[in-house]
């Protein structure tokens, strides 16, 4: 029987949506995988918060210290976001040789090189699901599933926040403002919610992307990037008129000479397809590969529970990769043993 146990770093959104599908779900999970996942500790600066779950309150801590020292933890999961005391986190549990999990777009954006060259001389992983489309798995398939394909294209709608606001503008006429707080009330939007709107969020995204797409590392700072604050109603409305939706996309692709091209603008799109019609807080990411053609990633792409989830994944992954009796995986994710009831047709 194997036990991991996990340290989560931050109780904002996504870290109080990744305790509570931890604490409540244990047993699925065990039943699942053949792992039991405890969180020992969870360290924030406001430790007295309410949450709407039962939780051991002797597990919280505001010493992120207490879980980096703890020899028992293997899996580190910061979820505080930023550049600075994110990064700091990340290295030290690194050097402790903790796995990192993470949801932070904007540090795996720009400091990707530092960070795996750490990981990598310390024999450890950094995972980072939640970083794109909160909880669209998309890093996972580049990675493993599409990578026997050259991909031709990626074109997405990745910030959530932004997208929520161009619906809410199109479908029911209300300004920008009072929308954006919508979304912050909502919990989608960034600690810094220009990151939304000035498309940088959506720019960290596409940079992680392209760079697992194209097998390389992609310079966030030569992203070219236009966010949604210069676009009205008006313009919305005129769109709409003539069949197109104004969508905050992301683009990645290669040409023929191997140059690639990456960048986020506000970009008319015909009501036809798809990527049209993704509405509200969701994102959806379109990949054409050479082999398989065109698919399409479609989810919640923000929020306490959908970011959590995609969290989840990469602890679970992790507790999972390297099981001691050497069960191949696969194989073990099929409780073969449990018949499991089937509804009489
Ligand atoms: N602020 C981000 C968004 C959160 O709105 O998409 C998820 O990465």
């Amino acid at each position: 029987m194997k036990i991991e146990k996990v340290g989560i770093v931050g109780l904002g959104t996504v870290g109080t949506g990744t305790l509570k599908i931890l604490i409540n779900e244990r047993e699925k999970i065990h039943q699942k995988t053949g792992v039991w996942i405890d969180v020992k500790k969870a360290c924030d600066l406001n430790i007295e918060r309410e949450f709407d779950f039962d939780v051991d309150r002797s597990i919280f801590t505001n010493n992120y210290n207490e879980l980096i020292e703890d020899d028992e933890i293997s899996i580190i999961v910061e979820l505080i976001g930023g550049y600075t005391i994110a990064k700091d986190i990340i290295i030290k549990a690194l050097k402790a040789g903790k796995n990192v999990v993470t949801a932070n777009k904007a540090l795996i954006a720009k400091y990707s090189k530092e960070l795996f060259a750490i990981a990598n001389s310390n024999g450890t992983k950094i995972y980072y699901e939640a970083s794109v489309g909160g909880g669209i798995p998309i890093i996972t398939p580049l990675q493993e599933s599409l990578a026997g394909n050259n991909i031709l294209s990626i074109k997405g709608i990745i910030n959530g926040t932004a997208n929520y606001i161009l619906t809410e503008m199109t479908e029911k006429n209300i300004e920008f403002e009072k929308v954006l707080k919508k979304a912050q009330e909502l919990g989608y939007a960034e600690a810094d919610p220009t990151f939304d709107i000035e498309g940088i969020d959506t720019a960290h995204k596409i940079t992680i992307l392209a760079s697992l797409a194209y097998g390389g590392y992609v310079d966030f700072e030569k992203v070219g990037v236009k966010g949604i604050t210069s676009i009205t109603g008006e313009d919305i409305k005129f769109a709409n008129d003539l069949g197109y939706n104004i969508k905050l996309l992301a683009t990645a692709k290669k040409y023929e000479d191997e140059e690639i091209e990456v960048r986020v603008q506000p970009t008319l799109i015909s009501q036809k397809e798809i990527l049209s019609n993704v509405n509200d807080v969701y994102n959806a990411i379109e990949v054409i590969g050479d082999y398989v053609g065109k698919t399409m990633f479609y989810g919640k792409g923000a929020g306490m529970e959908p970011t959590g989830s995609a969290v989840v994944a990469d602890v679970i992954k992790l507790a999972t990769e390297d099981l001691a009796n050497n069960i191949p995986k696969g194989n073990y994710y099929y409780n073969i043993n449990k018949e499991l009831s089937l509804r009489a047709l």
